[in-house]
Order: C-alpha cells, then sequence, then structure tokens
C-alpha cells in the first residue's frame, strides 16, 4: 500500500455551479437532524497502485459513478472517520482533535488493506470542504459532521486488495445523534450476537462492524431500547461497546471506568473524556468489566453513572439497560452529575467557549 504524500498537497476547491440557495440552506440549518442534509461539495482524491494518490480537489457534491464490479459492493472493502466541525463565538470554525481521526483513518486503512492516506492529507482535505461550505456550519449546539471515507472502487471479483480505490468526505450539518432522548438512554445488552472478535476488524471504523451490528440494534429496538450494548464474543460476559458508542461508568469511589482497547474503536470521545477524569476528581481506569460486575454494582450503588462517549452521541448517559436477564437501573434512572458535568466540559472545549489549554481544536 503505498502511503506517498499527495504530490501538491492540495485539495483545490471547483466551486459546485448549483450552490444551494441561502434561504433552502438556512431553512435547513434549523432543524438539520442527524445525517440526513448534505453539504454542496465532497473533498474526493483517487488512489491507484501505479501513481498512488492523486486528482485531489473539493468539488460538487454529486451520485458517484462505480463500475457494478466494484471491490466494495462485494467484499466491503471500506473505512470511514467521523469528526465535527464548530461555530466559535467569534464566528471563525474549528475542528476537534483531527489529528486523532487522521491517526485512526491510517490504522484502519492497514487492516482493511487499503491504500493510507497521509495524515497531513487527511486534515487538509477535511478543511477544504468545510473552509468550502463554510456557510453550512450551523449554530450551537448543532455542529458540521464530517464523514471521510475510502472505498476500493477497482472493478474485479476476484479476493484481493483493489488496486484501485477513492477517498471522500462528505459533509453534514447534525443536531444530536439521540433526539428527544437527552434524560438519558436505554441499551440491550446482546448476550448472542457479538460485534468483534480478538484479532477481527473491532479496532478499525469500517463498514462492515456497523452492518455486523444491525440485526442487534433492530433486537434492541425490539425490547424499547435506544442502542446494543456488545459483549465479548467469547464468552459473553465482558462488556465492550455500543453500536456506535463507547461506555463508561463512575464508581461510588471516584473511578472512571471503560473496557480495554483491543476488539474495541479506539474513540477520540472516549480518549478525551479519560483525560478529563482528573479534573472531575475522577482517576480513569481502563480494565475489563463483566457484566455482572455492571449488574451488581447498578444495583447495590457501587456504579453510580454509565454514559455512551462518540464523536455523533458526543456523551449520552445511560440510564438502564435491558436484557434476557432482566433489566438494571442506573442510580436513580436520571443523567448523572458526573456526566452532565464531563459533557458540559467537553462542549465548552470544542465549542470554543473555554480556553484550549491542551490544544485540541484546530482553527479552519
Ligand atoms: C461517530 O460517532 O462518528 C460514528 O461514527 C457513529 C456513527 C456510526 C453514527
Amino acid at each position: 500500500m503505498s502511503s506517498r504524500p499527495i504530490a501538491q498537497a492540495r485539495f483545490p476547491h471547483v466551486a459546485t455551479a448549483n450552490p444551494t440557495p441561502a434561504a433552502q440552506r438556512d431553512g435547513l440549518l434549523a432543524d438539520p437532524g442527524f445525517g440526513r442534509v448534505f453539504t454542496d461539495h465532497v473533498a474526493t482524491a483517487t488512489w491507484t497502485a501505479g501513481e498512488g494518490w492523486h486528482d485531489t480537489a473539493v468539488r460538487a457534491a454529486e451520485p458517484l459513478t462505480l463500475h457494478p464490479a466494484a471491490a466494495v459492493l462485494h467484499y466491503a472493502q471500506e473505512i470511514f472517520e467521523g469528526l465535527k466541525a464548530y461555530r466559535q463565538p467569534d464566528g471563525s470554525v474549528a475542528l476537534f482533535r483531527p489529528d486523532l481521526n487522521a491517526a485512526r483513518f491510517a490504522h484502519s486503512a492497514r487492516r482493511l488493506a487499503l491504500p493510507v492516506l497521509p495524515a497531513e492529507s487527511f486534515v487538509e482535505a477535511v478543511t477544504a470542504l468545510v473552509r468550502a461550505d463554510e456557510a453550512w456550519v450551523p449554530e450551537p449546539p448543532a455542529s458540521l459532521y464530517l464523514r471521510p471515507f475510502t472505498v476500493a472502487t477497482e472493478a474485479f471479483l476476484g479476493v484481493r486488495p483493489a488496486e484501485e480505490a477513492r477517498f471522500l468526505v462528505t459533509a453534514s450539518p447534525a443536531g444530536p445523534l439521540f433526539a428527544g432522548r437527552e434524560a438519558g438512554v436505554t441499551l440491550w445488552i446482546s448476550d448472542t450476537l457479538s460485534r468483534a472478535a480478538p484479532g477481527g476488524t473491532g479496532d478499525a471504523k469500517c463498514g462492515g462492524n456497523y452492518a455486523a451490528g444491525l440485526a442487534a440494534q433492530a433486537l434492541a429496538k425490539e425490547h424499547a431500547c435506544d442502542q446494543v450494548l456488545f459483549l465479548d464474543a467469547r464468552e459473553h460476559r465482558w462488556l465492550e461497546e455500543s453500536g456506535t458508542m463507547n461506555v463508561l461508568l463512575v464508581t461510588a469511589d471516584g473511578e472512571l471506568v471503560t473496557p480495554p482497547l483491543g476488539t474495541i474503536l479506539d474513540g477520540v470521545t472516549r480518549r478525551s473524556v479519560l483525560e478529563l477524569a482528573a479534573g472531575h476528581g475522577l482517576t480513569a481506569v481502563e480494565r475489563p468489566i463483566s457484566v455482572e460486575e455492571l449488574r451488581a454494582g447498578c444495583a447495590d450503588g457501587s456504579i453510580t453513572e454509565v454514559f455512551a462517549t462518540g464523536t455523533a452521541a458526543v456523551i449520552s448517559p445511560i440510564v438502564a439497560f435491558r436484557s434476557t436477564a432482566g433489566d438494571v437501573v442506573v442510580g436513580d434512572g436520571t443523567p448523572g452529575e458526573r456526566t452532565l458535568a464531563l459533557h458540559a466540559e467537553l462542549l465548552d472545549i470544542q465549542f470554543g467557549r473555554v480556553p484550549d489549554t491542551r490544544g485540541w481544536r484546530l482553527s479552519v
């Protein structure tokens, strides 16, 4: 796989001939929901085994043309990322820790045998798109969700790493992932369907992981839950992650505990919250957590709060779990104090309402 930097490390802006009229755009920005409104442009680059990365640009967002034999359509050779651009109090726009997304994207590319896009090109593509579609960045509390992805485009039905791929970034003004669920979400503990196994793709951000989680998510819905909580594939005993989020527990003795990396996604929000923990009087601990510990801890009060993290989900309080073994309520069934404080601090950093003492914001 070539990781040669893009020759002219630039994404020149070729403006769309059909921009969305401002009044229509403002109407869409008033209530964007999550993942259903898209901006006028995409950032894009093409990769071939012979030429490496080339043909970089920010251009009109149009439907893709793919040969029916394109490898991604058959073997799911695909990776993606999720990050956001936030409107700042002075009207400027900032990204949150895009270097971490760039590094994870490279990790996912290696695991899925796709070409690695150099980190500086990743950040440049995202930045160039946000600049081109700056008018689409909503006012807080909404933000502009960015979805970089690489797909194997080579038309070839033999099974091997594709020799042609395309990188794109699409942008979507976004409100909350769990609209109307600010009072907390309920998770279905999946004791049969697994998300990932050791040596698999659980720590890569690839579409296949999410496709494999959909049946469990449907099961969660059948049980009136908002999302699923996956357990490990070997013993169906150890907490892993939720369908689209990492999971963290607050204990009565002041720990912020979360499952270790390995088969779960190395979430940017997860990592940021672990780094903020000390400021909230919490000791961050990454260790295996069994479902028995979760149940017993919620029942006897040694686990006081549970929440989930993700770029889309931000910090979502988890107020209850359901499973074939019965229901469990966390604390008094409302969002916990530490959860709300971490949520407020994270948003203050992302939206530029407090000084960026850690260098987490990148001005666009
Ligand atoms: C994100 O939080 O960025 C994700 O990728 C979750 C998404 C699948 C909604």
